[in-house]
């Protein structure tokens, strides 16, 4: 046995392997960086352009029905590659009180710079609110301001020539404001790309 030896040896193995992975993500850096600003893109980002509310029905038993007009936009800003978006989940809800998931099952694509919109038609199953909700609802229709909130994410991922693919998450996380009478307040409500 040469346990000195031994010590040395794995020390010397580990140094290696450190450099070796050091190095490996100093290129991929640079690799990332330089593709970056070759492509010089604008990252995907998706945005509410516009809303209605169709019907917000509110009864003396504390009944509530809802039913909301949303157009989403997925945007590739991006003029040189396609983008791809996939998983696309957000929630429309009301004080705590899903409304509506707004989903998309399969992944699609956007050409290069340009969008694609949706239209939602979200609406909610007739509910008995809860006195404190009702308290809130109430106010609301006093105020003249309706506030939902519209959450969520979804994957966007360009394929870009030898680097393979960058993606992204587009997060989501607003306020939508109406008038009593259904009129959408516009508001900005733009995603943050991580
Ligand atoms: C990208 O789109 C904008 C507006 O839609 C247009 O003005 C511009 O010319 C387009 N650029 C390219 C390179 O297609
Ligand atoms: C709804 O109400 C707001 C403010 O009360 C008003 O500015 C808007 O024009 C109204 N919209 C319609 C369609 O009546």
């Amino acid at each position: 046995m040469h346990p000195e030896r031994r010590t040395h040896f794995l020390v010397w193995v580990a140094a290696v392997l450190c450099t070796i992975i050091t190095t490996c993500v100093i290129i991929a850096g640079v690799v990332t960086f330089i593709g970056y600003l070759v492509i010089h893109p604008r990252i995907p980002d998706v945005s509410v352009v516009g809303a209605s509310l169709d019907t917000f029905r509110f009864d003396s038993a504390g009944v509530l029905v809802i039913q909301s007009t949303i157009v989403m936009r997925a945007h590739n800003g991006n003029k040189k590659a396609h983008a791809r978006f996939y998983n696309w989940h957000f929630i429309f809800s009301l004080d705590e009180m899903d409304i509506a998931y707004l989903q998309i099952a399969d992944p699609f694509d956007v050409r290069k710079n340009s969008s694609v919109d949706f239209n939602y038609v979200a609406q909610s199953t007739p509910v008995i609110l809860d006195p404190e909700t009702e308290d809130w609802v109430d106010g609301s229709l006093k105020r003249d301001q309706i506030a939902f909130n519209l959450k969520g994410s979804t994957r966007a991922r360009w394929r870009v020539g030898l680097l393979g693919s960058v993606k992204f998450t587009c997060n989501l996380d607003c306020q939508l404001r109406f008038h009593r009478n259904g009129t959408y307040i516009p508001s900005r409500c733009t995603s943050q790309a991580k």
